[in-house]
């Protein structure tokens, strides 16, 4: 009998880890690699947030609290919710925890049994199918259309629920695609949920601030109030802040739910860091006027990295409404030969050859269920990223 659990077995380390580990080596061995893998802002914590943490620290505030978050944190997100996204909500029914990869995996222990199935769109975040399989339940997976930036249509959600469904995941802007949901597109997927009152919405709506061209972000409770008894809307601030490190994210639902998160979080973490909290607050509730800078900063990026990859020849890159990703397809270059002899076959063969033949990381399309492409973070400098788009041009063309 083995000593390591049957749940491990059914779940996968983090690819992204793993390209960024692969990455870390052959730097360490001298080799020169750009790593366009990692998924955080460049930026650092503003100034004013830092300072909140700071203080909080010099004012002795580093002792637990409440398990899911301080009152002061909990007010700060009701209004945030009310401010940005017309939703209302009382702190009771707030969940903090420690990133939004907390809130998520809460929700999931929370409330998932064996057999449950959670709907989940292709392209996905990683860690979506794994924290599902850990809390006993199945993932369904539903592809979206390239020729769709790669969104899901209401007959794809429609077809996909059973009686056995208990959430739909939904995620917009994407990771890793950087697709948005217009509102009429949401409106139109939640009007297949409303009419399957069984069906929950957990609604992670990390990028919600990284949307360009003037993208009108929308939130599905906020789109059909019907919904919102039924669902959980989860947010944070380490991607919109440039907070990664300090691990905030948090959620707005029902409050028998909220209070079922608050269970399991108070026999795991017991309560997010006291310090981050602090900072949180100052996040939320101080200016405001940087992060327009930021999207505009992501904007010339992304606008960068599309034009100089769709003029590669073999490569197919949609434009992003939002996040820090892109999502080209290397449809066109499946079945060539590398100068080193590598056939690509499959996205991990072509993001494994890019890698060492011409030193710039990024993570194969297979890691998030769609295949074949790969993923780009943007969220870096324009040199590298005009560096890295010049390796990717040059390589592509050695293809025969
Ligand atoms: C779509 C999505 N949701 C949630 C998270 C988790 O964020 P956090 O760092 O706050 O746990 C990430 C991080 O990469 C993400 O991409």
């Amino acid at each position: 009998m083995t000593f390591l659990s049957q749940t491990l077995a059914r779940v996968k380390p983090s690819p992204t880890v793993a390209v960024t580990q692969l990455a870390a080596e052959l730097k360490a061995q001298g080799r020169d690699v750009i790593g366009l893998g990692a998924g955080e802002p460049d930026f650092d914590t503003p100034a004013h947030i830092r300072a909140a943490g700071i203080a909080a620290i010099e004012a002795g505030k580093t002792r637990y609290t409440a398990p899911d978050g301080i009152a002061e944190l909990k007010q700060a997100i009701c209004a945030k919710f009310a401010r940005e996204n017309g939703l209302n909500y009382v702190p009771a029914q707030i969940s903090v925890s420690t990133g939004g990869k907390q809130v998520l995996y809460n929700a999931f222990m929370a409330t998932l049994n064996a057999g449950d199935e959670v709907i989940i769109p292709a392209p996905y975040w990683v860690s979506y199918p794994d924290m599902v399989k850990l809390g006993q339940g199945t993932p369904v997976i539903v592809e979206g259309k390239p020729e769709l930036g790669y969104r899901i249509t209401p007959e794809m959600l429609e077809a996909a629920i059973t009686p056995r469904t208990k959430w739909f995941l939904f995620n917009s802007p994407s990771n890793p695609t950087g697709a948005g949901y217009s509102r009429a597109e949401l409106k139109a997927l939640t009007d297949v949920l409303m009419r399957h009152p069984h069906v929950w919405v957990m609604s992670d709506d990390m990028y919600e601030h990284l949307a360009y061209d003037g993208f009108e972000f929308c939130t599905p409770a906020q789109v059909e109030p019907g919904l919102y008894d039924r669902t959980l809307t989860c947010n944070g601030v380490s991607k919109a802040y440039a907070m990664t490190g300090w691990r905030i994210g948090y959620a707005g639902g029902p409050e028998p739910l909220i209070a079922a998160m608050r269970k399991i979080q108070s026999q795991s973490t017991t309560n997010p860091c006291s310090i981050s909290q602090w900072a949180a607050v100052e996040a939320l509730n101080g200016p405001q006027a940087f992060l327009a800078e930021w999207r505009a900063v992501f904007q010339r990026r992304r606008d960068l990295v599309v034009a100089a990859l769709n003029a590669v020849p073999g490569l197919t890159c949609p434009v992003p409404e939002g996040a820090f990703y892109v999502y080209p397809s290397i449809a066109g270059l499946l079945g060539k030969t590398t100068p080193e002899g590598r056939r690509i076959d499959s996205d991990e063969e072509f993001a494994t050859a890019l890698l060492e033949e011409a030193g710039v990381a990024v993570v194969f399309g297979a890691a998030f269920g769609l295949s074949p492409n790969f993923r780009i973070s943007y969220a870096t400098s324009d040199t590298v990223l005009e560096e890295a788009c010049g390796r990717i041009a040059a390589f592509c063309a050695t293809l025969r």
